[in-house]
């Protein structure tokens, strides 16, 4: 078995993003700047974004954090965005899902403009996606793709099961590894919660991503020998032993999962931090946009 190790190739895609931020420096540009709003106070979304800004830092790009209280309405949402999309300023930004349920998602992801979604979830962008052209590519599957390139895990050819269907990981994936090229060329089945016999599908599967979001739910006895296995679970049990009171867990078995795998990736740092360094992928590449 071998640990796909997003945390060191994460380390190694930020190393290599500052070294083009520093060459921008050196050529008097502008540098990459990221926003991030946030609407409300739930704890994890707060991590998240509260990592993705510090990353940034780190790069060396400029950051804003918009935080907004869990109340604000849908207007002053879509206003705040406006002022995002015309300000000159700013190269890309996200808004933090998921959001209250006052505020319709869709209507806030229509009014980002495409060429600032770093995240990639505008339908613009999400048909380019699809259709093979350049474009923003969702961060947490743009993640996935670098961790298989760099470790030059096979896709041409194999049959790669998504478990979840979710706007953000399992749909854009199922997409993406059924595309021309590698990381690519899969035979693709998009498992959700309709599907009868899961274990039978799992267990023909060369490949297998899991975003569900329900811990530990992938198990040995449903994985062939030498898969693939892609965990893009995240969810915070509660644990009194350690001083935070939860840790986080993925939807994978790894203690026994791992002894049948061929590639595996952990939790935490395994798709998490690809995530990040993905997104700050994304906003250099709206930057370098802007110039052409
Ligand atoms: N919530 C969970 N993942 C994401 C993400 O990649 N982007 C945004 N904006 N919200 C998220």
């Amino acid at each position: 078995m071998k640990l796909l190790d997003g945390k060191k190739v994460s380390d190694d895609i930020k190393n290599e993003i500052a070294a083009e931020v520093l060459k921008m420096k050196e050529n008097g540009e502008k540098v990459p700047h990221l926003a991030a709003i946030i609407v409300g106070n739930d704890g994890a979304s707060l991590t998240y974004v509260g990592s993705k800004v510090k990353s940034c830092e780190r790069v060396g790009f400029e950051s804003t954090l918009i935080k907004m209280p869990s109340t604000t309405s849908e207007t002053e949402l879509l206003k705040k965005i406006k002022e995002l999309n015309e300000d000159d300023n700013i190269d890309g930004f996200i808004v933090q899902l998921p959001l209250p349920k006052q505020i319709d998602t869709q209507k806030i992801i229509l009014a980002i403009d495409p060429s600032k979604d770093v995240d990639g979830f505008h339908p613009e962008n999400f048909g380019k996606m699809a259709l093979d052209m350049t474009t923003f590519i969702p961060a947490t599957p743009f993640g996935i793709l670098e961790l298989l390139e760099r470790y030059n895990v096979e896709t041409k050819g194999k049959h790669t099961v998504v478990i979840g269907r979710s706007h953000i990981v399992g749909r854009p994936m199922s997409i993406l590894m059924g595309r021309k090229g590698f990381p690519g060329n899969s035979t693709v089945t998009l498992t959700h919660s309709h599907t009868k016999n899961i274990n039978q599908i799992t267990s023909q599967a060369d490949i297998i991503i899991t975003a569900l979001g329900v811990p530990n739910y992938l198990k040995a006895e449903m994985i062939k020998d030498d898969a693939v296995i892609i965990d893009v679970g995240i969810t915070r049990v509660p644990d009194e032993s350690i001083e935070k009171g939860y840790k986080i867990t993925g939807d994978v078995d790894f203690e026994n999962v791992s002894k049948k795998a061929s590639f595996i990736t952990p939790v935490p740092g395994g798709v998490g931090p690809m995530t990040i360094a993905m997104l700050l992928k994304n906003t250099l590449l709206a930057r370098e946009q802007k110039k052409n």
